[in-house]
This record gives structure tokens, sequence and C-alpha cells, in this order.
């Protein structure tokens, strides 16, 4: 590659779970500190970051169409293009192979080494192409700048990795081995956060409630931290697996009043056989059972959980099972998915992968009846009064957009600014949002 001047401007663009947003957001800060900004809307950027996701094929996929896009569209009159730089976890999971596949791509950095990616721009404007692929992630955080400007809802990672190998993900693969980042760094990275404007922090992790402390405290023990923190409203966390669903952890639902009545418990399939397939070492009932204490400590908590259909060997029979859980819980919102063998898991070499219209047909179903449920919740939600957290201004004159407590999308107007906690009481529900009548300001 041929030198190019040192960029002035970059993009970062993330795909996949909300983990990928912080780290754009950080790699966005890192290139910040080293004198680089933001593109304007619509320009092209000198730099471009691709924070990529590895978790389904179609994720993996879009990498390299993207790549083949800048390249097409923003070629410069000198034949030079953006320099390129694939983040995230395709980089780690493929490493080497982008840069044979992609020759206009000269910086590969995995999920946890992105810290370097300064020194890297710099190599790629020198005419060097680099991979970093390595794992700890702990001098990744050490290394990051400060918090500076952030919105009113704001992500802090305090736990990567997963230890769980379910056998369809490439997580443990392609984020390593869990660990959690240490508490004190945690409650000074909030506290940042905080001082840049977070009215809400959503702490973050792949399995974000087996965060323990080096003296072994779990979860709560830094939520009841933060939930002290003047100016910090509301806390939510994500994402979470049922075992790792402690007593202390559900107490908090019930104790800690900043904690938001929201939990994301992914289940994938209701059939204890799938389950077992998938590795995911509970059953169908024993997530039922978690699901009866958390609800029995705060009623009105919303559930999400997230759903795989067409696990290999999956029978019909074993769906319907699937069904019945959702059913059975009455979720406020889902994520839904078609099964993607990824290379390398074991399920991706199991006996019995199911058809693509089998899999089409069950999440044409399964999606039904979590869109029925979704409108339910919502509607029963009309009447009740509530915050909202404003995020940001709505379509239309004065209009404005924000969650509710138990994140459902809400739309009023009315004098309000962004970062308001706002009372309002639900006026009518739709199935991806719901109206609210402002009824005081609580500029706070
Ligand atoms: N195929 C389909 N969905 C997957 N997920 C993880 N791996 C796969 C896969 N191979 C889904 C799971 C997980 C969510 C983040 O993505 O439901 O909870
Ligand atoms: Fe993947 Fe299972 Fe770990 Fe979740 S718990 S990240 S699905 S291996």
């Amino acid at each position: 590659m041929r030198p190019t001047p040192p960029p002035r401007t970059y993009r970062v663009k993330s795909f996949g779970c909300q983990m990928n947003v912080y780290d754009g957001e950080r790699m966005a800060e890192l290139l910040g500190a080293q004198g680089i900004s933001p593109a304007p809307e619509g320009e092209e950027a000198d730099l471009v970051v691709l924070n990529t996701c590895h978790i389904r094929e179609k994720a993996a996929e879009k990498v390299y169409s993207d790549i083949g896009r800048i390249v097409k569209d923003w070629r410069r009159e000198d034949g030079t293009s953006p320099l390129i730089a694939v983040a995230g976890c395709v980089a780690q999971a493929e490493g080497e192979e982008i840069m044979r596949r992609a020759p206009a791509v000269s910086m590969v950095v995995g999920p946890q080494a992105y810290h370097r990616l300064p020194e890297m721009v710099a190599e790629a404007a020198e005419g060097r192409r680099t991979v970093e692929t390595d794992m700890p992630a702990e001098a990744k955080f050490a290394a990051l700048p400060a918090r500076r400007k952030v919105g009113p809802s704001a992500f802090l990672t305090v736990q990567e990795g997963c230890d769980k190998f379910c056998t369809y993900c490439v997580v443990p693969y392609t984020r390593g081995a869990e660990i959690s980042r240490p508490y004190k760094d945690l409650v000074a990275e909030a506290q940042g956060l905080v001082e840049a404007g977070a009215r809400e922090i959503t702490l973050l992790g792949q399995n974000v409630n087996a965060w323990r402390d080096d003296t072994n405290r779990g979860l709560e023990k830094l939520i009841e931290t933060l939930a002290a923190m003047p100016g910090l409203a509301r806390i939510r966390y994500t994402t979470s697996h049922p075992n790792d669903m402690t007593e202390g952890l559900i107490e908090a639902h019930r104790d800690i009043e900043k904690l938001m009545p929201f939990l994301h418990l992914p289940v994938q399939a209701g059939n204890d056989r799938v389950l077992k397939a998938m590795n995911r070492s509970h059953s169908a009932d024993s997530y039922l059972r978690v699901l009866d204490r958390v609800r029995a400590v705060r009623p009105d908590i919303a559930l999400s959980g997230d759903f795989i259909v067409g696990f290999p060997g999956e029978t019909d029979a074993e769906f319907e099972d699937t069904l019945k859980l959702v059913d059975a819980v009455g979720y406020a919102q889902c994520f839904s998915f078609k099964y993607s063998a990824r290379p390398g898991t074991p399920a991706a070499t199991m006996d019995g992968q199911v058809a693509a219209e089998v899999m089409d047909e069950r999440l044409q179903r399964l999606q039904a009846a979590l869109n029925r449920d979704q409108l339910a919740f919502n509607q029963a939600s009309v009447g009740k009064r509530c915050t909202v957290l404003v995020e940001r201004k709505g379509r239309h004159e004065g209009q404005w957009l924000g969650k509710s407590p138990w994140l459902q999308s809400v739309h009023f107007t009315g004098e309000a600014a962004i970062g308001d906690l706002v009372e309002v009481e639900l006026t009518a529900a739709g199935p991806n949002s719901l109206s609210a009548r402002l009824l005081h300001p609580a500029h706070a």
C-alpha cells in the first residue's frame, strides 16, 4: 500500500450488539484524542472503521460488501480510497484472511486490541498493513482516554467474554474467556459518564450477571454503588445468563429503585432436548422458575429474551415447546433468529441441519406470537403514569422521544429537553411505541 497523508476525519460504523456500540464509541474517543475528527454526515471520511459482528452469517458477509462499496464510492481523483480498519468479532475470527480477501483493508483489529488503533493508523498512513488480534482485555481498558461527551443514556462494559460455550455460538472464540473489569475502574468510569451528562447507565457484558469483583461480590454490589451517585437516575444491565441470576441480583430488583424494571434473559428454545444439545445448562422449567422469582420481587418487570429457531435436529414438536414457553412467559419484547451455522462451533457439524423453508416458517410463527405479546404488554401499560428519559427530538414540531422504565419507546409533545426525566401518563399503545401526555416537566 502506498503512503497517504495522516487521516483528518474518521467514521466508525458499528454492527451487532450493544457491546460493539460501546467499543465503537471508545474507538471514536481514541481517534478523537489523536486530533482526528468525526466526518460530517454524508461526507467521505479519511479513515473508516467497520466494527463488525460475527454472530450470524449475514452479519459477517456484510463486511466484505461494505468494503467493496467504500472502495467503489469513495475513490478519489488521485486513485486513493479512505484507510479502512476492520474491527470487532469478524476481525478476531478471520484475522489474516481479511487481509488476503480485501486488499483495500490496511488494519485488522480484534475487540480486545483496539487500544492499539492510533499506532495502527500511523503505520497505515505510512503504507504498512497490520493485524492485531491479541486477546487479553485488561490492557485495552487501561489504555483508553477518559469519557467526555455522552448522551443521556450511556453504555458501560463491565464484563467481557463467555465461558458457557453454547454449541451454536462464536462468542467464546471471538471475545475470549469471561473477564470482569475491576470494581474501582468501573465506578470511576461511571462517575465520568455522569459528569459527561449520562442520566442512565446500561451495564454491558456478554454475561453481564457473571460479573464479580476480586472479593467475589456480584453485579448487585456495583449497581448499589452506582445507585448512590447523584445525577444518575437509571441503571440497566444486559445480557444475562439464566444460571447467573443470583438471589442477590434478583433482590436488587426489589431494593434498588434506580434499577429499572426490565430483564433481558435469553432462553433460546423451549425444549429440554434442544437446550441440552445447545449446551445451555438450564431447562425450560428452571428458566421459568428464575422468572417466577424475579416477578415475585418485582411484579411489573418487563421481560425480554433471545430465541433461535431451527437448531440442528429441532423437530416440529420441539419447536412447539418454544411457542408454549413464549405463551407461559408473556414477554414485553424479544429478539428471534434463524439458526446460522458458524464455522468452528460444534453445532455447525451436527446432524439434522434444518431446511431454510422450515426455519422461515418457524420464525414467522414465533415472531407472530412475540409481536402479539409485545402489543399486549404495551396496551396493558396505557393509563400508567411513569417517568420518561428524553433521548431525542421526534419527527414533529415539539415532539420528544424517550424510554419508559420498561424500555418502551414513548413519544409526547410539550416543554422538555434532551436528558430530562419527565412524568407522563401513557395514553395509547402500538406494537413498537406508546404515546404519552406530559404531566409536568421535571427538570433536574
Ligand atoms: N445462529 C443464530 N442465532 C445466534 N445467536 C447466537 N449465535 C447464533 C447462531 N449461530 C443469537 C442468540 C444470542 C443472540 C445474541 O444471538 O439468540 O442470544
Ligand atoms: Fe454465546 Fe451462550 Fe455465551 Fe451467550 S452464553 S455468548 S449464547 S456461548
